[in-house]
């Protein structure tokens, strides 16, 4: 059955292939959009990626206004929404923490209180860190009673980005539980382009890695040979979000989209290198250093590479046996790692070479 869903950040990286995902279903889909003059071109957009741009609406809105800025006639028309996929943020390093707080933390209450007033389910967008315990209780988060977390030292520690999604993930679960109201929780890896196409937005952290690769910015290995950079290729994690959001039984539960077979980042870096035709580093370089190393001024911005970026880089392994079964359960299947990775890096070559 098809049914009405409301998607904040439809026009990002991720949202844009949600919304094409869901409207190839036969999902109509309203959109929460700064500016509605987007909404043509994301028509178009969506229509490339594979999905019916003629079910796509939007309302005029923004995550850091009161009420989300919608007016009545707004609110009327998203009340129908089964469900409320949130995936609005701001993503970027070097943020301030009161610009990351009120989109990221008070947009998404706004949003969780939005979907629970109209008995919508919401499928949130975290990040697979949320699914790093001990990483969490290194930071300061308190997981027995996470209201008790002192968020100051927790955005001194990891930068107002990644604080402002750990933050909102428990105010918003436990609004949520307040309000006795249905949630599911995505916790997304590193996100890679399209595992055919490569489609990938430049703002994008991986863009970003595989540009600093190409243009020879990246004289080492951040790590060591056991850090990698979980992935998760777009495509998948689209396909993902929304039978997570239709599946009663994964109502109240978190769901990690992360490929487990994602090489480590020496690995990684070298089927990049091959794509890119360039050479790899083969020296590693431990990470606290380079974190020192980029307090020196100016560095960070001729090495292209923000601390922030770092965290994402561990050697953590996780269970993703749930979303395995997920998945087994709806039929999808998960694309090779590898070829998304050579697309991604051929699609950011090919853009380059249009735009010169
Ligand atoms: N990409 C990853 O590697 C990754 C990994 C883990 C988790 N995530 C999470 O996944 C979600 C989507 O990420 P993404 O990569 O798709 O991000 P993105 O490409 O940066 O897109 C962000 C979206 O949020 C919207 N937005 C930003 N500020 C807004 C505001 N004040 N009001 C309304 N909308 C606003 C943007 O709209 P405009 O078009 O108006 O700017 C855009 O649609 C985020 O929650 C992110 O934290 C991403």
């Amino acid at each position: 059955m098809h049914k009405q869903c409301f998607v904040t950040g439809g026009s990002g990286f991720i949202g844009q292939h949600l919304v094409a995902s869901l409207t190839r279903n036969g999902h109509p889909v309203t959109l929460l959009l700064r500016s509605p003059a987007a909404l043509p071109a994301l028509r178009g957009q969506v229509d490339r990626l594979g999905g019916n741009g003629q079910l796509l609406g939007a309302v005029t809105g923004d995550l850091g206004k009161p009420g989300l800025g919608l007016d009545a006639a707004a609110r009327e028309q998203v009340r129908q929404a089964a469900v409320v996929f949130h995936l609005g943020a701001q993503f970027a390093w070097g943020l301030s923490v009161a610009q990351a707080r009120q989109v990221n933390v008070e947009g998404a209450l706004a949003v969780a209180e939005l979907a629970a007033s109209q008995a919508s389910r919401l499928l949130l967008a975290g990040g697979f860190m949320l699914a790093n315990h001990e990483h969490l209780r290194r930071l300061g988060i308190d997981l027995q009673a996470p209201s008790r977390t002192d968020w100051a030292t927790v955005y001194r520690r990891i930068g107002a980005y990644e604080g402002s999604k750990l933050e909102a993930h428990f105010k918003v679960l436990a609004r949520m539980s307040e309000l006795n109201a249905e949630l599911t929780v995505v916790h997304p890896a590193t996100v890679c382009g399209h595992s055919r196409s490569g489609h990938i937005l430049p703002a994008q952290p991986l863009a970003g890695l595989i540009g600093n690769l190409a243009g020879g910015l990246l004289g080492a290995i951040p790590g060591s040979p056991a850090h990698w950079l979980p992935l998760v290729s777009v495509d998948f994690l689209a396909e993902l979000l929304r039978v997570a959001a239709f599946d009663q039984e994964q109502a109240g539960q978190e769901i990690l989209a992360l490929d487990a077979r994602t090489p480590n980042l020496h690995g990684m870096l070298q089927q990049l290198a091959q794509t890119l035709g360039v050479s790899a580093p083969s020296r590693h370089l431990p990470i606290p250093l380079l974190r020192w190393l980029l307090k020196i001024p100016g560095l960070p911005r001729l090495l292209r590479t923000e601390p922030e970026s770092l965290d994402f880089i561990q050697t953590t392994r996780f269970d993703t046996a749930a979303t395995q079964a997920l998945a087994q359960r709806h039929q999808l299947l998960w694309p090779d790692i590898a070829q998304a990775l050579q697309a991604t890096a051929r699609y950011l070559v090919n853009e380059q070479l249009s735009r010169d």
